[in-house]
């Protein structure tokens, strides 16, 4: 029971919300997304940058240190709790310089949005497939795909487990 819960959530929740979010940070950036979405070469590394920069399973990440270990200056002991924040860690300048923006050729194959180790997302293939699959498709197939409400006006899911859009009003 327990499985088939976290596969219908973190499978279902997780992918829907990419795709809004995604398409609607295409929707805003037309002139650098929409071209690295058509492009089969630089598709797979515009879906990592737009994983990286959202970030959205940032929750629930924790993990019980086994051996005393020094993290950015603070000694972790064997034993301890941590919890991570995968945001912060994909927005860390040092690693992702200017982090805000969202570069579809930074090549950002090293953010952490599946999480880390022998625990990190069992779906990753399969959610950068259907992203890959959807974007190009729906960019494709809806050539005059554009926002119906201004860019504020758009309900973002601040409140949620995943973060998220919970409409996306579109036209065409
Ligand atoms: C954009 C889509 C997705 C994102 C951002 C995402 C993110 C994550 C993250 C951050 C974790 C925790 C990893 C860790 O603790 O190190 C996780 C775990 C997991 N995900 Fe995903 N996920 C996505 C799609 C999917 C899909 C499509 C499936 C299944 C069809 C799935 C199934 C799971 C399962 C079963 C776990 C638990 C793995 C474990 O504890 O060993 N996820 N995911």
């Amino acid at each position: 029971m327990s499985l088939a819960f976290l596969l219908l959530v973190a499978g279902h929740e997780t992918t829907a919300n990419m795709i809004s979010l995604g398409v609607l940070a295409i929707l805003r950036d037309p002139g650098r997304l929409r071209p690295a979405m058509a492009d089969p070469d630089r598709r797979p590394a515009a879906v990592e940058e737009l994983l990286r920069y959202f970030s959205i399973a940032d929750l629930g990440t924790g993990r019980v240190a086994l051996s005393d270990g020094l993290v950015a200056g603070t000694t972790v002991r064997a034993g301890e709790g941590v919890l991570i924040s995968l945001l912060a860690a994909n927005h860390d300048p040092a690693v992702f310089p200017a982090p805000g923006d969202i570069d579809p050729d930074r090549g950002s194959q090293r953010h952490v949005a599946f999480g880390y180790g022998p625990h990190q997302c069992v779906g990753q293939s399969l959610a950068r497939t259907e992203l890959e699959i959807v974007y190009e498709t729906l960019l494709r197939r809806v050539p005059g795909l554009r926002l119906a409400v201004p860019e504020e006006k758009v309900p973002v899911k601040d409140d949620a487990m995943v973060y998220g859009l919970y409409e996306l009003p579109v036209k065409w």
